[in-house]
């Protein structure tokens, strides 16, 4: 297949290697010159690394590198079957792009956006025909994160959804099926991992080290919270939240975090900058967590009902299959065990009586269970 990448940033020279190593011929195409050098230059070095550890062959190598070309012309793009956009993140220049696309290509070419944060259906109102447009949503880094969100907006053809589906498993990726919704699954379903943690610590329960030791202790995540938002940098995880907290008409579920504004406004940004929550210069000594152990398992039950409840809550609203999302925040998140399996092993009972719980203590919106989660505590059912 012939597939057109547009933008060479951090996102689309990682689809790149991606379709280029699953034996597709890529075109990529950026405004931007710098971009384009910065991008063939990281993709040879990244190829060099894989054939040092004996990933690939020179050969195999130089053939992947030899199926991507850079061009700095839309038309070459022609004889694309499937075009991934992965620009700038800004709804008027995505349009445009998208439009001057479909005076380029085929009509049987699939136009895909990875945005994160716009809705398909958006993007898609500016073409002659939506109903080749969908989101193809790749996590970063896209060549080791397996998760790819496939969102048909509501005019995608089934036909189109079916292809994009079927090309991009051919990549070896696990692709979920998502509602055109905010966050989609995974930026929606994990915001309770940042929210409330953030919250618990705000609150004076614990730190930072003991709210993350919580989370890998007990849990068995592999970063706790405030280590992940580190690493992420704050900036861009706050901005996910805000982002996810508009677009769901300000629902207190998602509000963001003063705390993290602050740290963020700070420059504290997390690995990026040597600082964030934790100190990353080579002398920083890491403090010791509490060895309250009823205190930890405490942070643990709390965080993990939230998230449950909003696995459920997007089953309840058929954002997504539960299968999908457990495959999605498993893949797309690195978690150790799907939230809905997660539901399942301990009875909705549970999570449900820490939220009552927390409902009443705090008479906050917040902590309002899922409807969902109540009718499969009530009827001892299970999502698998
Ligand atoms: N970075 C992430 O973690 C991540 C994860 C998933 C999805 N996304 C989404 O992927 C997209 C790209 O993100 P990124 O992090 O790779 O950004 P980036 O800033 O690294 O790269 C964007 C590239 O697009 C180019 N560009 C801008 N306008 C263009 C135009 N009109 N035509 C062609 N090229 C143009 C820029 O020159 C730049 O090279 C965004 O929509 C973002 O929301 C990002």
């Amino acid at each position: 297949m012939n597939i057109g990448i547009i933008g060479a940033g951090s996102m689309g020279s990682g689809i790149a290697q991606v379709a280029a190593t699953a034996g597709e011929e890529v075109m990529v195409y950026d405004t931007n010159e710098t971009a384009i050098e910065k991008a063939g230059t990281s993709l040879t070095k990244i190829f060099a690394r894989l054939v040092e550890k004996e990933k690939f062959t020179q050969n195999e190598a130089d053939d992947i590198l030899g199926r991507i070309t850079f061009v700095d012309s839309l038309e070459l793009l022609e004889n694309s079957d499937l075009i991934i956009e992965a620009i700038i993140e800004n709804l008027e220049i995505k349009q445009s792009v998208f439009s001057q696309l479909e005076k380029i290509v085929s009509d049987e070419c699939i136009l895909a956006s990875n945005t994160s944060s716009l809705s398909i259906a958006s993007i898609s109102s500016a073409c002659q025909h939506p109903e080749r447009v969908i989101g193809i949503h790749f996590f970063n880094p896209a060549p080791l994160m397996k998760l790819v969100e496939i969102i048909p907006s509501i005019t995608t053809h089934t036909e189109v959804t079916k292809n994009a589906k079927t090309t991009i498993d051919s990549w070896k990726k696990v692709t979920a099926l998502v509602k055109d919704t905010p966050g989609f699954i995974v930026n929606r379903v994990a915001r309770p991992f940042y929210g409330e943690a953030l919250r618990i610590y705000e609150e004076g329960i614990a730190d930072f080290v003991t709210i993350d030791a919580a989370m890998k202790e007990i849990g068995g995540f592999r970063m706790g919270p405030f280590e992940l938002m580190d690493y992420i940098g704050n900036d861009v995880n706050y901005t996910v939240t805000e982002t996810v907290f508009t677009s769901f008409y300000f629902d207190p579920r998602y509000k963001p975090s003063f705390t993290q504004k602050r740290f963020a406004e700070a420059g504290l940004l997390g690995r990026k900058t040597g600082k964030g929550f934790y100190d990353y210069s080579e002398d920083s000594i890491r403090p010791k967590s509490s060895d309250d152990k009823p205190l930890k398992q405490l942070i643990f039950d709390r965080i993990l009902a939230m998230l449950i409840n909003e696995a459920v809550d997007a089953v309840f609203w058929q954002v997504a299959s539960a299968e999908d999302i457990d495959l999605a925040m498993r893949f797309g998140t690195n978690y150790p065990k799907g939230l809905l399996a997660w539901c399942d092993e301990i009875g909705a009972n549970k999570p449900l009586s820490i939220l009552e719980n927390l409902y009443q203590t705090y008479g906050e919106d917040r902590y309002r269970p899922s409807s969902l989660l109540r009718k499969t505590a009530k009827e001892n059912a299970s999502f698998f």
